[in-house]
């Protein structure tokens, strides 16, 4: 996974923001919008946010750096 790969253009939010988010304990598409403002523009990240978190919850070890 790149880190600084945008996953949020409106919100300028990168997949490391989102996975430090997970590993924080934010299991949730609401939590991770609390946590990092992605999701919180035009809303069409929010699948895509949606689908990372349940990945990073279900296979954590592909996303051990
Ligand atoms: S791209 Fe995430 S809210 Fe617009």
């Amino acid at each position: 996974m790149k880190r600084e790969k945008t996953a949020c253009s409106c919100k300028n939010v990168n997949y490391g923001m989102i996975l430090d988010a997970v590993k924080g304990g934010a299991d949730t598409v609401e939590k991770i919008q609390a946590a990092t403002g992605c999701g919180t523009g035009c809303g069409k990240c929010r699948d895509f946010i949606t689908t990372m978190i349940r990945d990073i919850l279900m296979f954590p070890e592909d996303y051990e750096e």
